[in-house]
């Protein structure tokens, strides 16, 4: 039976996702790497450095940088990404989520947050949101990044459950395969024909009650 419910952040409760790929897609143009959906795609749930390693070998410049450079770049996009969120409030939750929160929260079930982010919590912040996650998952004590699943097994173990009793929202294909390895119900946001590997995918955060999970978990 599932007894609580693991998020991502970005691009599941709110749009921020779009304001990764800007500021990445500032930095790759900077860098002379051209942008294109592919390489947005495959960014989605990486982790920061992990990201700029991605944006550099798409460019094939994976040798140009030193670890002090790759360091001073990911500051750049990160200061710039910190400048957007600045104007997020509660209006941005995506559509549902508030409601999908609340349904969980007054159920009794139990709910983390496995962002990869270490701008999550300030991200709560500006979207009122803190309450509801006391359970966060800090991206600087992981080994390994998504797609690894470590991120989710420790997001269960945060909130005293078996990755069997727990649901995974994520938006990025690196997430649903991490949730997929940790053993968790995996719940896609977005494109059906991108997050091919989730147990049931959303279209609309709209939809994403528990009534509708537990449908899709019967088929
Ligand atoms: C994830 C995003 O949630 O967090 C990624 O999907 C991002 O795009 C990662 O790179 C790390 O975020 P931050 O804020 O620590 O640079
Ligand atoms: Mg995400």
């Amino acid at each position: 039976d599932i007894k609580g419910v693991v998020f991502d952040l970005d691009g599941v409760i709110t749009d921020t996702a779009r304001f990764h790929a800007q500021a990445w897609h500032a930095l790759a143009t900077e860098l002379g790497v051209k942008w294109d959906d592919e390489l947005a795609s495959g960014l989605k749930g990486l982790s920061r450095m992990d990201s700029l390693e991605l944006i550099l070998k798409h460019g094939g410049i994976e040798a140009k940088y030193n670890d002090e450079e790759k360091q001073r770049y990911a500051t750049e996009k990160n200061t710039n990404y910190k400048h957007l969120i600045q104007q997020l409030t509660p209006d941005d939750i995506y559509p549902g989520m508030k409601e999908f929160l609340n349904e969980l929260k007054d159920g009794g079930y139990k709910m983390s947050l496995a962002s990869a982010s270490k701008n999550a919590p300030t991200i709560l912040e500006h979207l009122e949101l803190t309450d509801y996650f006391k359970k966060i998952v800090d991206p600087a004590s992981l080994h390994r990044g998504k797609p690894d699943p470590e991120i989710f097994i420790k997001a269960a173990e945060l909130i005293d459950l078996k990755p069997e009793e727990c649901l995974g929202l994520e938006d990025a294909v690196a997430g649903i395969a991490g949730i997929n390895a940790a053993h968790e119900t995996s719940v896609g946001i977005g494109d059906s024909d991108v997050l091919t590997e989730a147990d049931m995918v959303f279209s609309n955060t709209k939809n994403v009650t528990l009534e509708n999970i537990k449908t899709n978990m019967e088929k």
